[in-house]
């Protein structure tokens, strides 16, 4: 019997995606054949209502030297990281000997700006393509998983931490025993544990069920989060909603009685009840809208090719991976896919097989419609794509449901 990764209870399956690629794992053209399967669905914790996946995929066949996500894709997210990045300089790290870790700071996104201030901090980051881009911009990496061993290492060699930030990470994280006893060592007194993930709250509300893949183990809701923070001697003492990434939480945690609890931590538990984010009826509800969003984007695009449109996809996103290989989205029904990324581009997607191309081929000529795989971008894409609109290009849209619009719209 499936048992929850942190209080042991047993786990409730309410969604099978079927067998599923690793998300990242975009295939060379000589490599068809040889992928890496897993099944994946989603369950929730009967006792502390934590959502999570039935099964785990071994951390190394994801997070390696090859990992292909470079956060600074994006510009709303430099941005965004940019104002968290000065947001912990004017507040957390105003003392004596100021230090800041990071979980998972990928192309050094985040931490280019506190190293460019000339503050202490390191990247923890065991993939070493990312992490040399980090380095570039001087940002100091330690390449390696963070856990409760590398933790002890940190603060061995560099002191204890004012912050650990993490961000779109933790939930990619199984082991969070080894991560709290981490953080036990590693933060000083008062420090805080602040880390933002997609919320569980979002995805129920938008149905946007490509948040689930192998990367991401865990679905958080403030509930969850004061539960599993209390387990391990913290409490969850803020809360804060971000528009980011289709809708994310920033917890901070700190030691148990260090801090007050904010009254938005009461807030958002007593809206999560309300709503019943968890409830029974609530998970039927989303699984028969996933099944609803997946018949009508398959219809739709079979329509589209019988009448011999052409259909190119925007961004192949990790979360694509969940969309294309549960509606059976091969290179028949999508030309290719377009990405600024180069560790992606020449290769096909995982599992389905549409060639990924550079961002100019999207103008080469412009298709008749462009499926937003990158949905979450939608205001920063549709935005630079206004020409596309103009020539008549239409943009297929999944979340929350299925629809083909014309020019700029809020995509969720
Ligand atoms: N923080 C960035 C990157 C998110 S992608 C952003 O928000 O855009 C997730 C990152 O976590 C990847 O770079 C991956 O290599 C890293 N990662 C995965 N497991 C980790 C672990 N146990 N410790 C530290 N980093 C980890
Ligand atoms: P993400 O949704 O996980 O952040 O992934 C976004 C993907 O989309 C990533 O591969 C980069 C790509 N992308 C583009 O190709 N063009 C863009 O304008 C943006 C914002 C992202
Ligand atoms: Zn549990």
């Amino acid at each position: 019997m499936p048992t929850c990764r942190i209080c042991g209870s047993r786990l409730r399956e309410f969604y099978d995606f079927g067998k599923q690629p690793l998300s990242d794992a975009f295939v060379p053209t000589d490599r068809v054949g040889e992928e890496f399967f897993y099944r994946l669905a989603v369950g929730i914790c009967s006792s502390c209502t934590l959502v999570q996946l039935m099964e785990e995929v071994p951390r190394d066949k994801m997070f390696h030297e090859d990992y292909p996500y470079y956060s600074s894709g994006s510009v709303v997210m430099r941005e965004h990281f940019e104002a968290t990045a000065r947001h912990f300089l004017a507040t957390e790290l105003t003392g004596p000997d100021p230090f800041i870790v990071e979980i998972g700071c990928n192309d050094g996104v985040m931490l280019g700006t506190v190293a460019a201030a000339g503050v202490p901090h390191l990247g923890v980051e065991p993939s070493g393509g990312v992490a040399d881009v980090a380095r570039s911009r001087g940002v100091s990496v330690l390449t390696d998983f963070f856990e409760e061993g590398t933790a002890e290492r940190v603060r061995s060699e560099h002191g204890p931490a004012d912050v650990v930030f993490s961000a779109n990470t933790i939930c990619h994280i199984p082991y969070l025993d080894s991560i709290f006893a981490g953080l036990d060592r590693l933060l000083k007194p008062g420090g805080v544990f602040v880390f933002e993930d997609p919320y569980w709250g979002d995805i129920v509300e938008r149905t946007s069920f490509d948040q689930i893949y192998d990367e991401h183990y865990y679905y958080f809701t403030a509930r969850s989060v004061q539960a599993l923070a209390r387990r391990y001697g913290f409490d969850l003492v803020d809360v804060t909603a971000l528009p980011v990434h289709g809708g994310e939480i920033r917890y901070t945690v700190a030691r148990k009685g260090a801090r007050p609890v904010s009254g938005a931590v009461t807030d958002l538990i007593a809206r999560e009840n309300e709503r019943g984010l968890t409830t029974d009826e609530t998970l039927a509800a989303f699984g028969a809208a996933v099944t609803s969003v997946k018949n009508d984007l398959i219809a739709l695009l079979t329509d589209l090719k019988a009448k011999g449109e052409r259909v190119v996809a925007y961004g192949a996103t990790a979360k694509s991976a969940t969309v294309a290989n549960l509606c059976g989205l091969g290179p028949g029904l999508v030309e290719f896919v377009c990405d600024t990324t180069p560790a992606k581009q020449g290769r096909l997607t995982p599992g389905t097989h549409i060639p990924v191309r550079p961002a100019e081929a999207f103008a080469d000529p412009y298709p008749a419609y462009a499926l937003l795989f990158a949905w979450n971008h939608a205001a920063e894409i549709m935005a630079k794509e206004t020409a596309f609109s103009e020539a008549g290009g239409r943009w297929i849209l999944y979340v929350p449901t299925v629809r083909a619009v014309e020019g700029k719209v809020d995509a969720t």
